[in-house]
């Protein structure tokens, strides 16, 4: 077997599948964590020649779990692997991918020239919130995407005639045009929010085009806080919806998002698999799709 595959600590559940589907098993890797929490990393296979991969999303905590992929590919790296594929389905720290005030440090930039010079050959990663980012590393970088899986179930869920997509925020706009158009063009509105900077608080929103008698289906690349979702449900319901239904590739749910989307106007929360989400995390309006058969095929293909 000239494959291997391995799991950092965040991602077993989905490592697993992803393994199940190509065909292979999870190949063994010690994680040890000292007292203090550094962590010691041991590949326990001969990968002397071989392609690896390794799956890690960089979800809460995004700096211990980037932390112990870069050790994990370094210690692949000194093993002799031929080419280290890393599959990091939701990229911590992608929203900091520029300055946006004076002062900052550009975040991602930093991730992926510390992901490269440890030894990372190729990046496949999950809805990246700009598709610029790819620019960003100087390795082959394969986006993919949950859209048309979403794009599957809105069909399968919802008689199309009833339903409008709304894009929560400007910068989503891209994206909600992408599933309108794997939907027969289905119209979509758009809401206008302002953050601010500093605290990451929404201050005001604004809806441009028609919910009126119809199913809004929202439709983000993550949910954090869950304050864009929540706060665009009700905004929708103001405006005349329904029903609000949210689908967001990346479940990150920080703090207690569960707790606010669980209470708030949406009827469903459908996310997609690129992160575990613990069991403390689930909520009863909570659906999960999965990415595993992209992600297979895709590190199929460039094997
Ligand atoms: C923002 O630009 C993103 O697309 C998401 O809308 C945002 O990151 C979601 O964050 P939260 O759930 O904390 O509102």
């Amino acid at each position: 077997m000239r494959m291997s595959i391995f799991s950092g600590s965040a991602s077993k559940e989905l490592a697993g599948k992803i393994a199940k589907d190509l065909g292979l098993e999870l190949s063994p890797v010690e994680i040890f964590v000292f007292p203090d929490g550094e962590k010691r990393i041991r590949i326990k296979e001969n990968v002397v020649g071989k392609d690896c991969i390794i799956v890690q999303s960089a979800s809460i905590p995004p700096d211990e779990n980037y932390m112990e992929l870069f050790i994990m590919i370094d210690a692949l790296k000194r093993s002799g692997a031929k080419s280290i594929r890393t599959v990091i389905p939701y990229l911590g720290y992608q929203r900091q991918d520029h300055i946006f005030r004076d002062g900052e440090a550009v975040s991602l930039e930093v991730i992926a020239e510390i992901l490269t010079r440890v030894g990372m050959t190729e990046l496949f990663s999950f809805d990246l919130h700009s598709p610029k980012i790819p620019d960003i590393f100087s390795v082959p970088v394969h986006h993919l995407s949950a859209l048309p899986i979403f794009a599957e179930k809105i069909k399968q869920d919802f008689n199309l005639q009833e339903i409008v997509l709304v894009s929560p925020d400007m910068g989503g706009i891209r994206r909600i045009k992408e599933v309108a158009e794997m939907l027969n063009n289905i119209p979509f509105a758009t809401i206008e929010k302002n953050r601010d900077l500093a605290s990451g608080k929404i201050n005001d929103a604004n809806l441009n085009g028609d919910v009126r008698g119809k199913i809004a289906i929202i439709v983000d690349d993550m949910i954090s806080t869950g304050q864009t979702m929540a706060e665009a449900a009700e905004l929708l319901l103001e405006n005349g919806a329904t029903k609000m239904v949210a689908f967001a590739t990346h479940a990150v749910l920080a703090k207690d998002s569960g707790k606010l989307l669980q209470h708030s106007s949406i009827e469903r929360v459908v996310v997609s698999d690129t992160i575990d989400v613990p069991a403390y995390n689930l909520f009863p309006k909570l659906e999960i799709v999965s990415i595993v058969e992209v992600a297979a095929k895709a590190l199929e293909v460039g094997s």
